[in-house]
């Protein structure tokens, strides 16, 4: 027999040993939802420089809503999925709208019920940005939370719904934030992937899959894409490379770059190497090709992705 899940045993783990990340320091919505925001797909250790970055330069949607989403795509730099950025400034822009427009008057919406309707805002980031900042009593998911239920359940692949109905009824209503918090923690740091730490777990006496934890959730066994493109990398006499900026749509939209794709003719063209970046859901290697142009760009002065940044690194060394 497996005792009920401690609520209390969870939450006062988490008071005691919660990490000190700067964004529990605050319960400015707007502060909190760039958190959630950054930290859907980058790391908690790389996600609070960003984050400090972010803060500083826009304290409030307004003062985003007032720059160009080149500025916030400059500042997302290296971060990864930079349609978050562009999608975070559109929401921005549209909390800022008056009331009779269908915006917020500047007024981030405090349910989650508004925030959802916001573009780039999915459940995940509603309910965890409506619990933490605004206390409502709504459960949150993400990947974290899966694999703590499918563990504590035994539950091989636990369906979305699943989760979520696990999640709700577990939910400590009095303080949601800090619950919602304390699963993803305890996913974080404890419930690991692949070496979790059951002697350290604070619900290790509901926990249902703890003698096979490994098995819980079963391994995706999907094979990594992988994506070979050609890259046209040109530079000026001065020493400047050319650089285009990539449409509204694709994997580097909006960003800055040597001109890339899966075809290029390199007929005046030397190949000088090939640079492989490893993104969460694909292998991307580019066959870089050297070549001259009339008048480049300062890259520094544009928004460019690690991929280009490693490119134009493998450039400047020819
Ligand atoms: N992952 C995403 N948001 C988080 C949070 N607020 N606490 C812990 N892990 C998280």
């Amino acid at each position: 027999m497996v005792a009920q899940l401690s609520q209390s045993s969870l939450l006062a783990w988490y008071a005691e040993t919660k990490r000190d990340l700067p964004w529990r320091h605050t319960n400015d919505g707007w502060k909190v939802l760039l958190s959630e925001i950054l930290l859907q797909q980058t790391q908690v250790s790389r996600g609070i420089g960003y984050w400090l970055k972010l803060v500083e330069r826009f304290p409030t949607p307004q003062s985003m809503a007032e720059a160009e989403v080149d500025e916030v795509l400059h500042l997302w730099q290296g971060a990864g999925y930079y349609s978050r950025a562009r999608r975070l400034h559109s929401l921005s822009r549209q909390v800022c709208l008056p009331l009779s427009e269908g915006g917020y008057d500047g007024v981030l919406p405090t349910t989650s019920t508004q925030l959802l309707l916001l573009p780039g805002i999915g459940p995940y980031t509603a309910a965890a940005v409506a619990s933490i900042a605004f206390g409502e009593p709504v459960a949150c998911v993400d990947g974290n939370i899966r694999r703590v239920m499918a563990r504590q359940t035994k539950t091989a692949n636990p369906s979305v719904k699943e989760v979520e109905h696990w999640a709700k009824r577990n939910l400590f209503k009095a303080d949601a934030g800090d619950w919602n918090q304390s699963l993803m923690e305890l996913g974080a740091t404890v419930c690991t992937p692949k070496r979790p730490k059951c002697d350290d777990c604070p619900i290790v006496l509901s926990c249902s899959g703890k003698n096979d934890a490994l098995s819980y959730p079963q391994p995706k066994t999907t094979r990594r894409k992988r994506l070979d493109l050609m890259c046209e990398l040109r530079y000026d006499a001065s020493g400047l490379p050319l650089l285009v900026q990539r449409g509204e749509n694709g994997i580097l939209a909006g960003l800055w770059g040597p001109r890339m794709a899966e075809q290029i003719e390199v007929d005046s063209l030397r190949f000088i190497g090939e640079v492989k970046h490893i993104l969460s859901h694909r292998d991307i290697f580019v066959q870089v090709w050297l070549g001259t142009c009339q008048q480049g760009l300062d890259p520094e002065t544009l928004a460019l992705s690690s991929l280009d940044r490693k490119v134009l690194a493998l450039g400047s060394r020819q």
